[in-house]
């Protein structure tokens, strides 16, 4: 099979790339691929929604560079967060035309939000829901697009390089090119190949390697993975965000997020004696940005014992809370808080990857024909900390750029015919799957004790370890077992497990997101850790 633009990801990054590629070359195909629904995505679950500067009566867009570049804590590309926060409105004029709706008040003009980090209220959303009507309008606009086509449950396994025609490739070879991929279709359960003259990634996050996460099942970071194997070069992967304030919910994997859009209508944060800590750690209070609130969230919770801390929004305007949380409302309600009279218990929990394949600011990869868009991409906007509500629109900008670039290179790239077939040889079905699902277990166990919000030198070196013995372990069952999803997603986990903790481990300093007990301040080297 063979298509001229091959996306994988069927969130805001690959879709927003396949509208506009199908639209310019309507006689050219576009394919889509998604592992399992079409919807089912980091996406479809964003909350608070879309930062952006549209109202210059009352914001600038220095003032959203500025946020965006303290909250990164020096180590974002200025030049990117510059591209981003100024072609910005552009894209959701865009998003706008296509249909979707972002809530306005009775005047007309947009209600913004105001989240962590931001100076300004910029925030454009739809209820408590923007994601998911994102997610709805890019899919309606594809389903009217007649040369998208969009596959649903088959997963990409491998990109396919020169590898696997049987030259060696290694991390110094400069001209890595990429052809396609190699495609589980998950209704035959064969392993096919589908040749591309242009390949996007768009495979979105990894929050599925810690054992709570705001993450759907899908996020098991297999594009960086899959670069990483292909040796391309991906950055910055110690940068984990974890969301202040996932709604506690003990046992639960993926916590209900309870957005920080709430805060930044008045929510305050308390330990469980009723105390309104934040103001003893950051003089924003309760709307610091991201890697303070949770950092202090986490040392309140050690210090009082406590698996939890308590949102307080009692004193918050019921009707209005309503109407901008529905959702949240509703969710809360469900198991017993009314949000009006009770505190919402919460916790941190793995929320987003701010490192990932890394990209110029075209979306380029290290490897040729090879693009990359969306959370698994790493393209210098979030630095060490991403500030809330900058990736769709991140996202949005990005597939644009990796549109425009495309089509300047479409002319100069052919398809590569002789690509062998996978190769099953020596492999058979699996005795215990019991294997895979304990292997994933104490990888989210590894991770999320010694690779957490706060770090120190033995723990890394202790997951280090356990890593290289799960590894070693996944490896050898890789080896003679016909492939299923589950095992590539804990193959796939296991490598951005390791790309974490190495990327921690060479990081000496405590900067953003990273907190290493052994190295507490910010190093005067300023660095990107490449991988
Ligand atoms: P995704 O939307 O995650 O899509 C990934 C796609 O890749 C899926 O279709 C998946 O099936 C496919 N895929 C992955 N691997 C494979 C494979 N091997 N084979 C085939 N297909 C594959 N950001 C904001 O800016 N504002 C917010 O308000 C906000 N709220 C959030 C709330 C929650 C609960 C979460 C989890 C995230 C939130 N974020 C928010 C972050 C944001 O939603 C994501 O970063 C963004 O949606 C990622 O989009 P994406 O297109 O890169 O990836
Ligand atoms: C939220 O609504 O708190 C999530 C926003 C984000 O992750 O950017």
């Amino acid at each position: 099979m063979q298509t001229d633009f091959l996306v994988i990801g069927s969130g805001v990054a690959g879709l927003t790339y396949a509208l506009n590629m199908a639209r310019k070359y309507p006689e050219k195909k576009v394919m889509v691929l998604t592992k399992t629904r079409e919807d089912e995505t980091n996406t479809k679950y964003a909350q608070g929604g879309v930062a952006v500067v549209n109202d210059l009566e009352h914001d600038s867009f220095e003032k959203h560079i500025e946020d965006t570049l303290v909250a990164g804590d020096g180590l974002c590309n200025e030049a990117v967060v510059e591209i981003v926060v100024r072609e910005g409105p552009q894209r959701i004029r865009e998003i706008i035309d296509w249909g979707a709706r972002f809530d306005r008040q009775p005047d007309g003009d947009f209600s913004r939000g105001r989240e962590g980090g931001h100076s300004e209220f910029r925030v454009l959303h739809h209820k408590d829901i923007t994601g998911s009507e994102i997610e709805r309008t890019l899919l309606e606009a594809v389903y009217r697009q007649p040369n998208i086509e969009l596959v649903t449950h088959c997963f990409v396994v491998d990109l396919i390089t020169q590898h696997h025609l049987g030259y060696l490739v290694t991390k110094s070879t400069l001209d890595i090119e990429c052809y396609g991929i190699y495609v589980m279709n998950l209704q035959t359960n064969r392993i096919e190949q589908i040749r591309a003259r242009i390949t996007l990634l768009a495979t979105g996050g990894c929050g599925r390697v810690y054992r709570s996460t705001t993450n759907p099942s899908i996020a098991t970071g297999d594009g960086v993975a899959m670069v990483y194997r292909a040796k391309g070069r991906i950055e910055n992967m110690e940068f984990i965000q974890f969301h202040p304030t996932a709604l506690y919910e003990p046992g639960s994997p993926s916590p209900f997020l309870i957005s920080e859009a709430v805060r930044g209508d008045g929510a305050i944060l308390r330990n469980k004696d009723g105390e309104a800590f934040m103001e003893r750690y950051d003089t924003r209070k309760d709307l610091a940005p991201r890697d303070i609130a949770a950092r202090a969230i986490d040392s309140e919770m050690k210090r009082t014992g406590t698996e939890h801390v308590f949102l307080d929004c009692r004193h918050m305007d019921m009707e209005k809370f309503r109407q901008h949380f529905p959702n949240i409302y509703e969710k809360c309600k469900s198991i017993g808080i009314e949000a009006g009279q009770d505190m919402i218990p919460v916790a941190p929990a793995a929320h987003y990857s701010c490192g990932g394949i890394k990209t110029d600011e075209w979306g380029r990869t290290s490897i040729h024909n090879l693009y990359a868009c969306g959370e698994c991409a790493s393209t210098g906007l979030h630095g060490a900390n991403r500030l809330a509500s900058n990736s769709l629109l991140e996202a949005m900008v990005f597939a644009h750029r990796c549109y425009i670039h495309t089509v300047d290179q479409i002319d100069n790239t052919a398809f590569r015919e002789d690509i062998p077939e996978w190769n099953a040889e020596g492999t058979s079905a699996p005795r215990e799957m019991i294997l895979i699902t304990q292997s994933l277990k104490e990888l989210q166990q590894v991770m999320s004790d010694y690779v957490g919000i706060v770090r120190s030198n033995e723990r890394l070196s202790r997951a280090m370890r356990r890593l290289d013995m799960l590894h070693e372990e996944t490896e050898a069952l890789y080896a003679r077992t016909i492939v299923s999803p589950q095992l590539c997603e804990l193959r796939n986990l296991i490598t951005v497990g390791y790309l974490i903790v190495k990327g921690a481990a060479f990081r000496h300093e405590s900067r953003g997101l990273h907190y290493n007990t052994d190295y507490p301040y910010k190093s005067k080297l300023v660095q990107n850790i490449i991988l």
